[in-house]
């Protein structure tokens, strides 16, 4: 008889869901995402083939570093990038989804930072609408 959740496809949730052993690795992975200085900027890519577990490692990731993120001390966002086409879109949706999400704690200069970006992209690339957008602060 098949199982009611027989073709659940759905990533994992929690460490109790782990049949593979990854948890160890997750972990690792959210100290060093933990320990990463700031405001250093920092790039980790999780790379795998077709349904070989990257959503369910990212949601225990974001379930170990929960406590950090209740403290204050991390804050996560999402950012799906297949939902856009082309360098200067995703640039500037990714920009914009910064700005949006981090908007009242960034610095100053931060602050200056993102509507210049926005700036340069208008100048550099043909998606006029969110540039300006960007560029203005108008968000
Ligand atoms: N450690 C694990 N323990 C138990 N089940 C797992 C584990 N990792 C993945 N799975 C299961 O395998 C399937 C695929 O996992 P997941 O969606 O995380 O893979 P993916 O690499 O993100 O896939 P895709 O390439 O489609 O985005 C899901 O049903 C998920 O529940
Ligand atoms: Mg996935």
């Amino acid at each position: 008889m098949i199982k009611a959740n027989y073709f659940n496809d759905a990533p994992i949730l929690m460490p109790e869901d782990d049949k593979f052993g990854i948890d160890r690795f997750v972990q690792a992975l959210s100290r060093s995402i933990r320990d990463l200085d700031s405001p250093i900027g920092a790039t980790i890519a999780l790379n795998g083939p077709w349904g070989s577990g990257k959503s369910s490692a990212l949601n225990l990731i974001r379930h170990h570093l929960e406590p950090d993120v209740e403290n204050g001390k991390i804050q996560l966002i999402d950012f799906r990038c297949w939902c856009f086409r082309g360098e200067e879109a995703l640039t500037l949706a990714f920009l914009q989804e910064l700005n949006t999400a981090l908007g009242k704690n960034l610095s100053d200069k931060a602050k200056m930072l993102i509507p210049q970006l926005g700036k340069t992209l208008l100048q550099a690339g043909p998606v006029v609408g969110p540039a300006i957008n960007l560029a203005t602060g108008g968000i």
